[in-house]
């Protein structure tokens, strides 16, 4: 990296306030923000580390409504547990604001004045679905219905979240509003866009050109954008919750939660340096970097870099290290259904373990591909590395002192050709973790600095001073010596990621002097220097701890399985004449194989009595397709046909859902004859 910058602006994504935040946050966004920070600062850089709550959007209007209270009672409770977990995990930001905040609303006003006065927007009119009974046009979410891929009658009009397909409101079937239940209408609205298919040639020579360096996983997914083409983004909704659009006649409209939030990051720096905030953002020798998630990777790569570039005063970024998603125990982490671990919770249960959980997240980080968090993998880091390497070493080299030395630190007298091997080994850690840093690499670096304390370790078991002390207490001398300035490095290399465990190391080294310059030196601690007292850095988690946690997830697993089964209450009573509809009938199975590049689906060739028919399935997650050949099905055989991954379906085969989600066929309990109706 370059050394012609004079400061630098970070800026870690502003977490939606509609929940609390939790590990997969730390570890993509804030975890390594913190670090690359706190090493910036450590080496006298000038660094503004720029944090805040994210407090519009349609999420936090469902969530209000759903709890019958307003979304900025939303908002404010969650901003609140927020910034307290942040602060509790030592994410140490020189300003926590808000999207609520009025320095924001008139910074985000501002900045679309600007955009619009200056005809950067265009203004386009088309039909959206319109709540006749709520009287209001419904955002994606708000409405429901049948996915036309895989049947869910419960999708999304922006996903289905069964089949993971994202979709258009217009693609469903049956298409219901989430707020009255009304059959939603289509009416004309106007809305303002942000042309992006005009920024395209300048994003291509200012990413894909000048921007080589940029992660793979970020220069890949900005490539994937680009070679797409972009097409105009509309940076205003129908909405209540937001901030209004400053345009006569644009009533009941207000900004694009995704076009508002990132001047967060603007009215958050002014909220902090009403007087000279403009030099974080405009100067040329600023350099301007923001930690995200790689879900955020478009509006933070192309879409926010456009707004700055329309506006004209701002710099752009220089760089995006975007991670990818940590996984929680092989699945995916997910808020509504409540499978994550809650920094709150965390440290409810492990109080004072921020480091620990700091260590292994940064050990595990998702840094190139997805990663995933286990408690077995939490414990075996603390106990083998955290507290069998580092914190073995730093104690033996302290209690040693205490017990020969009375605490003071012994003078050097001759170094051996094994102790100058030692200190040359220790001295190139600086040079390697710096190179680490500057590019991100933050797993690696962290691994670079445990090498020290590696060092320390192999160094005290080969030398054994506790058995020299009997016959040669001067050699012991040198060697704690050298111990203890290792120690004291150590300090210094962990302070970016384990800010907690080296504040308490710095006074149990009574150690003044801490800045990044001094890494790699063996002067740390003179001669006579006295030490303060020692404890233990880290401690042991046993098994007991850890299998609760897992028990925790396994009942909150059970928990979500049963609120599935009870949400599929029975629905309205119908009349005989529609079940005589259903022409539901036994077939038996003649072939069945798996659709390709589908996980879900099965392909089954069934004899129905009549003829072969074919009918695909959603149950490959749950079946072999071997073990269901010769088996008789129940099916029905009037149902209109469709396509499922180009292949046409004639029926639907049908199967009982058990309260853990998994799917059994239902079979007649003897054989029949192929084509015998059900009724
Ligand atoms: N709230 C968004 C999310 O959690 C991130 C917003 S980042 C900002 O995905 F740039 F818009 F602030
Ligand atoms: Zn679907």
């Amino acid at each position: 990296m370059d050394k012609k910058y004079k400061r630098t602006t970070v800026t870690s994504a502003l977490p939606y306030a509609n929940g609390p935040v939790h590990i997969g946050h730390l570890a993509g966004v804030y975890v390594p923000a913190d670090i690359y920070v706190r090493y910036l600062r450590l080496k006298k850089e000038d660094v503004l580390f720029i944090g805040g709550s994210d407090e519009h959007g349609v999420p936090i209007t469902i969530r209000a409504r759903k709890e019958g209270v307003t979304p900025q009672d939303i908002v404010d409770h969650y901003h609140n547990l927020i910034k307290k977990s942040f602060k509790e995990f030592g994410i140490s930001f020189d300003v926590y604001g808000r999207t609520s905040s009025d320095i924001h609303k008139k910074t985000a006003t501002e900045f679309f004045e600007k955009l619009y006065g200056d005809d950067k927007f265009v203004k386009n009119t088309n039909q959206q679905y319109y709540d006749p009974e709520a009287k209001q046009f419904l955002a994606d979410r708000y409405i429901t219905g049948t996915c036309p891929h895989c049947g869910n009658e419960n999708a999304y009009g922006d996903q289905c979240e069964k089949c993971g397909t994202s979709l258009s409101p217009m693609e469903l079937i049956n298409p219901k509003s989430a707020i009255s239940g009304a059959k939603p209408e289509l009416r004309e609205t106007t809305h303002w866009y942000l042309p992006l298919d005009q920024y395209e040639d300048w994003l291509r020579q200012w990413i894909l050109e000048d921007h080589k360096e940029w992660r793979p996983n970020v220069y890949g997914q900005c490539k994937s954008w680009l070679d797409m083409h972009l097409k105009p983004r509309a940076v205003t909704r129908d909405l209540d919750w937001g901030i209004p659009v400053p345009v006569e006649g644009a009533e009941g409209k207000v900004l694009y939660v995704w076009f508002d939030a990132p001047i967060g990051y603007i009215s958050n720096t002014k909220e902090l340096l009403p007087d000279s905030w403009e030099k974080w953002w405009k100067d040329p020798e600023t350099r301007l970097v923001h930690f995200i998630g790689k879900d955020n990777i478009v509006f933070h790569c192309i879409v926010f870099p456009s707004m700055l570039k329309a506006e004209g005063s701002y710099i752009l970024p220089d760089n995006v290290p975007a991670n990818e998603f940590l996984n929680l125990e092989g699945d995916k982490i997910s808020t509504s259904k409540n499978w994550a671990v809650w920094l709150n919770e965390y440290l409810e249960d492990l109080p004072g373990k921020q480091d620990v959980l700091r260590y292994v997240l940064t050990a595990n980080a998702p840094e190139t591909k997805d990663n995933d968090f286990t408690w077995k993998d939490f414990q075996a880091r603390n106990n083998n590395e955290l507290v069998a390497v580092y914190g073995n070493f730093v104690n033996r080299a302290l209690v040693l002192t205490d017990k020969y030395f009375d605490g003071k630190v012994p003078a050097v007298t001759e170094l051996t050709d094994y102790d100058k091997q030692t200190i040359n080994e220790f001295i190139g850690v600086k040079e390697e973790v710096e190179k680490l840093l500057d590019v991100f690499k933050f797993r690696d670096a962290q691994k670079e600095a445990m090498n020290l304390a590696r060092i320390g370790n192999k160094y005290l078991a080969d030398t054994e001073p506790w058995h020299l002390i009997k016959t040669d207490k001067q050699r012991v001398a040198t060697i704690l010596n050298i111990s203890l300035q290792l120690v004291a490095n150590l300090a210094i290399a962990f302070e970016p990621f384990l800010p907690f465990s080296s504040e308490k190391l710095r006074q149990m080294l009574n150690m003044k002097e801490f800045n990044w310059e001094n890494l790699g030196h063996t002067d740390l601690l003179e001669d006579g220097h006295q030490l303060g007292k020692a404890e233990l850095l880290f401690e042991k988690i046993d098994d007991s701890v850890v299998e609760a946690q897992v028990q925790k997830l396994e009942d909150r697993k059970k928990e979500n399985a049963e609120k599935n089964y009870r949400a599929n209450e029975i629905r309205q009573t119908i009349e005989f004449s529609d079940f005589e509809k259903l022409d539901i009938r036994v077939g038996t199975v003649l072939e069945c194989q798996k659709v390709p590049k589908a996980d879900k689906l099965l392909q089954f060739l069934i004899d129905d009595g009549l003829d072969k028919r074919t009918i695909v399935s959603g149950i490959a997650k749950h079946y072999s397709p071997e073990k269901l050949i010769g088996k008789q099905v129940c099916f029905v055989a009037n149902l209109a046909p469709r396509k499922l991954k180009g292949i046409e379906s004639q029926g639907m085969i049908l199967s009982a859902e058990n309260v853990d989600g998994s799917l059994a066929v239902i079979s007649p309990s003897k054989e029949v004859k192929p084509g015998s109706e059900v009724k």
